[in-house]
Order: C-alpha cells, then structure tokens, then sequence
C-alpha cells in the first residue's frame, strides 16, 4: 500500500526543504524524498556552505601571510593545514545538514532516502539511489520538483573529478594544485579560484565571452576585475576552450583566441565552471505530461503550475536565476498557494553576490540594461576609501552605485563592491522592495561609523549633495 500525504516534495535542497516546511507549518501532512544521504541539496552539501567555509578559511590565511602586518601584528612562519582546513569545512557542512534533518522531525515532514521517479499525477516512485530498483510509492495530492541543477559538461573536457574537476570536486582538493585553470569566468570559477589563489595556486580563468558577469552594470564589473586582478587572478577573455591532453605530468589545455589562432595552456589542475543545467534526468516528466519551455526549463505558471495536474515546480529546474534564495522563496510561495493563500516572488529585486574579496553584490539594472529599455536615470557613486570604518578596517577597495529613474528618483539597481557587500545589499533590496528614491536612502539615519554610511553617501551623490565627496 502506497503512503499518503497532501504534499510530496522531492529534492530537499533550499527550494524543496523550505517548501516543505512551510507545507507542515499550514496543516498540510508532507513527505520529502532525497537521493542523498544527508539533506541540503548542492547548496548546503557541495555549494554555498561548503565554497562559504572556504572562503573564509583562506579569507584568514591570505590575511596572516599578508596584511596582519599592517595593524602591527606579525605572526612570524605561517603554515597551511589544508587537512584541517577541509575538515572544519566538512563539519560545517555535516551542521547544517543536520540542521535540515532536525527541522523536518520537527515539522514531522516524512523524510524518505530514495530517489523520486514521477509515476503519474499523484503518485511518486520511489527507487533505490544506487541499484534504481523500485521500492515503494508514494500517494501525493500535490507534487513540488525541486530537483535543482547539476554541473554542465562540455565536448572534450571530461570530468574525472581528480585533476579535471568541477567545483563537487573543487571544494575538496587534497593538495593545494601549482596552476589552477577555470573555464569560465562566472560565479563558481571567482569563487573558487579566489580560494585556491589565496591558498597559493596561480589561477588563470579562460571566458568565452568578452567580459565577466554578463548581466551586471559594466562599470562596476570592470572595477571587481581589477581588484581580483591585484590578487594574481589571470582572466583570459574571448577565448575559447577547445581541448585537453593529460601529459605524463599535470594536463595541457588547448585555447581558440577571437583571430582563430590557438594557446596551450598548463594546469595542474583544470576546473570547468562554464554554468549549470537543471537537473530532471530519469523524472518521468513526459510520463507525467510535464512539459519543458524552449530553454529546456520545466514549465510553470506564475503559481508553480506545471502542465501536469497537481505537479508543481521550484527553484533551479524553472526559469530565472540559478540562486539558493530564489528557490527558497518559491518554496515558501509554492506552499502558501497549494494551502489556499496568495504566495508571490518579485523577482525584479533578487540580489546577486559573489562571495569573493573584494565582494561583489547587486540588485537590479545596471547603465547597460537601462539604456537598452529606454529607461533615462541618474548616477550616484560613493567609494570605500575616504569611509572611517573602510579605513579601520583595511578595507579600501570598494564602491557602491546608485541608479535611480530621473523623473521619480526610484532606485532601479544598486551595486555594491568591497567588504561586506554580501550584507550591505540588503539595504538596497529593502529599500527597492518598498520601491524607495534615492533621496530616501539619503535621509535615512545610518549609524557612524559604519560601511552602510557608504550607500548613503552614494544616494547623496546621485542627488548632487554628496558631503564626503
Ligand atoms: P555562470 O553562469 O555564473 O558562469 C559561467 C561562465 O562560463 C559564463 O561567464 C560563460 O560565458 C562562461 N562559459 C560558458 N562556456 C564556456 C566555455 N566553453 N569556455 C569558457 N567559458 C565559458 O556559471 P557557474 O559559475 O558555473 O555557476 C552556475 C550557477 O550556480 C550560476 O547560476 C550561479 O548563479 C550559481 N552559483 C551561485 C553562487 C552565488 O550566488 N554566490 C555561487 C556558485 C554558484
């Protein structure tokens, strides 16, 4: 006999686990399936918390080896433990996914460790994770995929997870690699780079593209850059990866420049980071009738709807940014609309971050994609350098910027480099939530001295009264 439940969700990363809670929170008995062992997903097993405790760890080791000195601390001869490093990493991540797992107890949520295979509207096979045997089924009146998105391949590189990687693997390289090689210059590649980097790898970062961030404001873009750049990062734009050969010794990458002629470049190890595909293999979509939208996304509405009767979706296998907190809030909205209420997403006010030093956050247009809509707007622009709290902290490479719309002064986007940017962006999204001016974010009282003081002397500038200018 097959258990019943009113919700099955199936994936427990930041999107699926969310969702089911919040299910369990508005009286809906719920079910999550989970093919691996621990709950969590890619974001709290082999992505943002794992990629996070590294950055920090390196964060420190870079700052003893190079800046400490500058408060007038000298720390004499400082090693690298890279085992210890990785462990307290493994503990961090074992936490939180123990976290999850105590939260679904709690929420009483049936946890069932097996991989979900849609059978039909309502019901879910459940398959052995390894031997893919049938096992069970489950009973559903609604079903929320949340499947995420794995790694994409390309032609002629491929993974053997040892000195060809992706970052599954990159999180947990045993040796510190003498040349580390990215494909592509995106969010994983800075992330990870920046840490092998700071670890003493020297990184090179082949794009295909003529530029890092596609989407971002260029200005901005192009001032991350060469604050990267000053650490030793190498960015090696509008070239193409072609090939790789494995050499008695360490591996040589084969690189297409604009004019057609070619590069070989050595590695040590070779990281492709080159983007992520949503993750539906062996779901049973079609059998279900769950249809996919051109770019090979799975089809929603805009309540989570997809072309099956009582199958939903959320996350990274829908359209829009690949991102733990947007999965997470359609997990929360998914809920509250299968339990009667009105859950909604403003994805107009996602921010970005990229959790490297100098940090790189922003919410909303850049110059670019204003210009491109017609949209006429103003500039605001403050830098971290005259700033008190920058100065105490070491902190000088940075600047926030401010667009605001020239008739109504509304903030369209703000973006953010340097310390703490992760944390400032909030401001921004609060106040581009409640559809703020800049003149509002310039007559808010921010606490001296603080970093925040930075946002409001760029909201002053965009109002041409900047006084720290
Ligand atoms: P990405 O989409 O951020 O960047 C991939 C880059 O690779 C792009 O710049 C692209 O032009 C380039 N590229 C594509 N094909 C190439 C080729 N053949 N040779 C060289 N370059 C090539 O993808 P990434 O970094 O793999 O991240 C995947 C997803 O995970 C993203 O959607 C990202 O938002 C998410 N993520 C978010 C994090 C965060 O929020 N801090 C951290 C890590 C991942």
């Amino acid at each position: 006999m097959a258990e019943e439940f009113d919700a099955c969700v199936i994936g427990s990363g930041p999107g699926g686990y969310v969702a089911a809670i919040r299910l369990a929170q508005l009286g809906k008995s719920t079910a999550i399936i989970e093919k691996r062992e621990t709950l969590g997903g890619t974001c709290l097993n082999v992505g943002c918390i794992p990629s996070k405790a590294l950055l920090e760890s390196s964060e420190h080791y870079n700052q003893a080896k190079h800046s400490l000195q500058d408060h007038g601390i000298n720390v004499g001869n400082v090693e690298l433990d890279l085992k210890k490093l990785l462990k307290r990493k493994d503990s961090i991540v074992d936490e939180v996914c123990k976290g999850v797992e105590f939260l679904m107890k709690k929420n009483k949520i049936k946890r069932f460790h097996a991989f979900g295979r849609l059978k039909s509207a309502g019901e879910v096979e459940l398959l052995d994770p390894e031997s893919k045997k049938v096992t069970s089924t489950v009973k559903a009146k609604s079903i929320i995929l949340a499947t995420g998105s794995v790694p994409v391949d390309i032609p002629g590189f491929e993974i053997d997870e040892k000195s060809i990687v992706t970052s599954d693997h990159a999180i947990n390289l045993q040796n510190v690699p003498g040349k580390l090689v990215i494909l592509g210059a995106g969010v994983i590649g800075l992330e990870l780079g920046s840490v092998w980097a700071r670890l003493g790898a020297e990184v090179k970062v082949v794009e295909l593209l003529p530029r890092m961030m596609g989407t971002a404001d260029k200005q901005v873009t192009q001032y991350y850059q060469r604050v990267l750049e000053k650490q030793g990062l190498t960015f090696l734009y509008n070239h193409k990866a072609v090939s790789v050969e494995k050499k008695k010794s360490g591996l040589s990458v084969t690189v297409e420049k604009q004019d057609g002629s070619t590069d070989k470049i050595d590695a040590d190890v070779l990281l492709v980071a080159v983007g992520r595909r949503p993750y539906y293999d062996e779901l049973g979509l079609e059998k279900a009738g769950v249809e996919l939208t051109e770019k090979k996304r799975i089809k929603v509405d805009h309540t989570f709807k997809t072309s099956a009767a009582g199958i939903y979706a959320i996350g990274d296998i829908i359209d829009g940014p690949m991102l733990a907190h947007k999965a997470s809030e359609e997990g929360v909205a998914v809920a509250e609309i299968i339990a009667g209420q009105s859950g909604h997403v403003n994805y107009d006010v996602i921010p970005s971050v990229v959790y490297t030093s100098a940090e790189y956050a922003w919410v909303g247009a850049g110059e670019e994609e204003l210009k491109e809509k017609g949209i006429e707007y103003t500039v605001g622009k403050a830098y971290y350098k005259p700033n008190g709290r920058a100065k105490a902290m070491n902190e000088g490479d940075g600047m926030i910027k401010i667009l605001a719309d020239k008739k109504t002064d509304r903030v369209l986007g703000v973006y953010i480099v340097g310390a703490h940017a992760s944390d400032l962006i909030s401001e921004a999204v609060t106040a581009m939530e409640f559809s703020a001016s800049s003149e509002d974010i310039a007559r808010i009282v921010h606490a001296h001295p603080t970093l925040a003081e930075i946002m409001k002397d760029a909201a002053e500038s965009e109002g041409g009264w900047a006084i720290h200018a």
